[in-house]
């Protein structure tokens, strides 16, 4: 038994399983096939049945923590779990678009491609509206324009300097891309999810234009140091909440100070939009957990806190380990140390990430060490507050952390 309907058109009300033919008449009709209606019952009651098994069984496994669901997504309201959260979406899925930056536009000479034909005929055109002299000052510069750049700008020693600082950050972007598409998986709501993954995105670009940058300088890129290789490690192999914590909080604070720290010097300017890109990522665990709070216990548990304590301490290792490179530069490793300590301090406690010791007591027991080392090594050392000091040396980089480590983060 088949069961067809052929609805009239709305246009000329003629019942024709055919295309209408009236002339002029715009109504979509489609040539319906016939179906047997007593199949599509029995289908329907099958799915049905096989269905209430399917996801009781799940719910009861889920309940009994055996397993159950893999996706945390509720498809009955086409939503993940934790629900939509269009705030955090539009803090950070939407304000990324908007920000979004191509490496083809802000440095041409690494060989990118990424501009779309808008937004280059967009820059040919304000091309086209500048005077000769402007033009030549915006001329697209080639690869090895840039090299030769770079090379009159820097002693070797010294672009052998830039690559090992930037390369600690260049091996963490790399982490940042695997930590921040697992933790994906971890975080509740369609709007923190749509976050993350503008997060992984702009990790991947990171990593690929931060390499491109650094074989530029034509200068070996180093490996990770063992203080690196065991801080990453560690936030990788982390779970759940303290994952976040490392991720969002550790490594971005770190890689925030890095690009603040860089980012005037020449041929690196292309390090204010990696900054900026951070302060978005450091925003983040902020907005998520306006949302989804951290109970009391989760704050201040001695296990937990004794976790992102235990994940800081490598980094303190990497801070006498920068002190070769970061002299050249002249910067001292341990201002920098201490701006991105305090900085980091600040991110997690406004978070309720408490790490065993107060701020204060963290502060002052970091300087003691900080000072101790220099009283060893540095000739005629006076005592200095390290974690008072302040590396970021860019104004836009200074107003975009000054929102970020003096007000809540927007
Ligand atoms: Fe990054
Ligand atoms: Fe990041």
């Amino acid at each position: 038994m088949t069961s067809v309907i052929f609805p009239a058109c709305e246009g000329c009300y003629t019942p024709t399983p055919s295309r209408c033919l009236k002339e002029g008449c715009k109504c979509m009709r489609f040539d319906k096939i016939p179906t047997s209606g007593k199949a599509i019952a029995a289908g329907k009651a099958i799915e049905f049945a096989v269905n209430q098994v399917v996801r009781q069984y799940d719910n009861i496994a889920a309940k009994l923590h055996l397993g159950g669901r893999a996706a945390a997504y509720d498809d009955s309201r086409y939503e993940f779990i934790g629900g939509a959260q269009d705030n955090i979406r539009k803090k950070h899925y939407d304000k990324s678009l908007r920000l979004l930056w191509k490496a083809e536009e802000k440095a041409p000479w690494l060989g990118f491609k990424d501009c779309t034909a808008a937004e280059k005929h967009l820059s040919n055109m304000a091309m086209q509206s500048m005077s000769q002299d402007e033009r030549d000052a915006c001329r697209q510069i080639t690869l090895p324009e840039f090299k030769k750049k770079l090379r009159k700008h820097y002693s070797p020693k010294e672009r052998s300097a830039i690559v090992n600082i930037l390369a600690t950050i260049g091996h963490g972007e790399a982490y940042a891309w695997l930590v921040s598409s697992s933790l994906l998986s971890d975080v509740k709501s369609t709007g923190a999810r749509t976050a993350l993954t503008m997060q992984v995105l702009e990790e991947a670009k990171h990593f690929v234009v931060l390499r491109e940058l650094l074989y530029a300088f034509d200068v070996d890129v180093p490996r990770q140091s063992v203080w690196e290789y065991i801080l990453l490690e560690n936030v990788l192999k982390a779970k759940g909440l303290e994952k976040f914590f490392g991720m969002n909080i550790l490594v971005e604070g770190i890689a925030l100070s890095f690009f603040g720290l860089m980012s005037t010097l020449p041929g690196l300017e292309i390090l204010q939009s990696f900054h900026l890109d951070e302060s978005r990522h450091t925003a983040l665990p902020g907005n998520y957990l306006q949302e989804f709070p951290l109970t009391s216990w989760q704050k201040i548990s001695p296990r937990a806190q004794w976790k992102r304590l235990r994940l800081i301490l490598p980094a303190l290792a990497l801070i006498p380990n920068l002190e070769e490179h970061m002299a050249e530069l002249g910067f001292d490793t341990f201002e920098f140390g201490g701006s991105t300590v305090r900085k980091i301090s600040i991110l997690a406690q406004r978070n309720g990430f408490f790490m065993l010791l107060p701020p204060s007591l963290l502060f002052a027991l970091l300087d003691t060490v900080f000072n101790a080392y220099c009283q060893l090594f540095r000739q005629q050392h006076q005592f200095q507050r390290f974690t008072r000091a302040e590396s970021t040396r860019g104004s836009p980089e200074l107003g975009v952390e000054k929102k970020i480590f003096l007000t809540h983060p927007a």
